[in-house]
């Protein structure tokens, strides 16, 4: 099959390059409160925090590597001979840094900045602080340009389109707790694409999948990638 392969990943996929996952032992939500510091709610409220746990974030990503999880991603994209494109939950560049080209960031990024006041976009200098005036308006209303629990995930539209043309659907790395992310398998399977779910343990979606594959992201996803491209001949 030399169909479009459409490919959620979650923060499982950057486990292995020493990035927090959020719901596993000792994850980010276990550290942080998310309504505390992934809310617009808790933004309002304690700006200083939010910025201080996004620069923490920032950093880490900056000094993060790909793994071959990420690497063999790159691979299916420039050997595969029908379109990948990568739908991600995560933050990090970690997915350009190993050579994908076709990513979505759904949720945002971390090097990414906003203007709450004028809406204004640019890049997200190392450490954002409160009181750093918008480069486009002035007001000191600068936010990381990530997602938060309550907005909506950015490229919904051209994402439900990838959907409703992939031959093969695959998620990796991530707990299927969050919507609407959890919900693209479904959307998959409904026009007839083979679905895998390729994670360390199955997901609140697994029964969804068609196919699964259990194990650490840096071995499970360079041997599917291999069988993919192995399909071709
Ligand atoms: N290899 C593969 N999968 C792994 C690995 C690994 N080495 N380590 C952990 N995982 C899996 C876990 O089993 C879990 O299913 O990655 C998943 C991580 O789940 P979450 O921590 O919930 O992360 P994610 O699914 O990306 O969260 C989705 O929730 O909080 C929001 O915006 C945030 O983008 C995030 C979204």
């Amino acid at each position: 099959m030399t169909g479009k392969i459409v490919i959620l990943t979650g923060a499982g996929i950057s486990a292995e390059s020493g990035l927090g996952t959020f719901r596993d032992a000792g994850g980010l939500w276990t550290q942080y409160p998310p309504e505390d510091v992934a809310t617009p709610e808790g933004f309002h409220r304690n700006p200083d925090l939010v910025h201080e746990f996004y620069n923490a974030r920032r950093a880490n990503a900056a000094a993060a590597q790909p793994n071959p999880a990420h690497h063999a991603l790159a691979r299916l994209e420039r050997d595969h001979p029908g379109e990948v494109v990568i739908l991600t939950q995560n933050v990090d560049a970690l997915h350009e840094r190993a050579g994908s080209h076709n990513v979505l960031h759904m949720h945002g990024t971390l090097a990414g900045a906003l203007c709450s006041a004028c809406g204004a976009r640019w890049d997200a200098p190392e450490t954002m602080r409160t009181a750093d005036p918008c480069p486009a308006c002035g007001a000191p209303a600068t936010r990381p340009d990530v997602v938060w629990f309550g907005e909506v995930p950015y490229f919904m539209d051209a994402i439900w389109d990838h959907l409703a043309t992939a031959d093969l659907f695959a998620a990796i790395g991530t707990s299927g707790e969050v919507y609407p992310a959890a919900a693209f398998v479904q959307e998959a399977a409904r026009v007839g694409a083979h679905t895998i779910e390729i994670n360390l343990a199955p997901s609140a979606t697994v029964s969804d999948f068609a196919e699964t594959c259990f194990g650490p992201a840096s071995e499970t996803v360079p041997q599917w990638v291999a069988a993919e491209l192995a399909r071709h001949g």
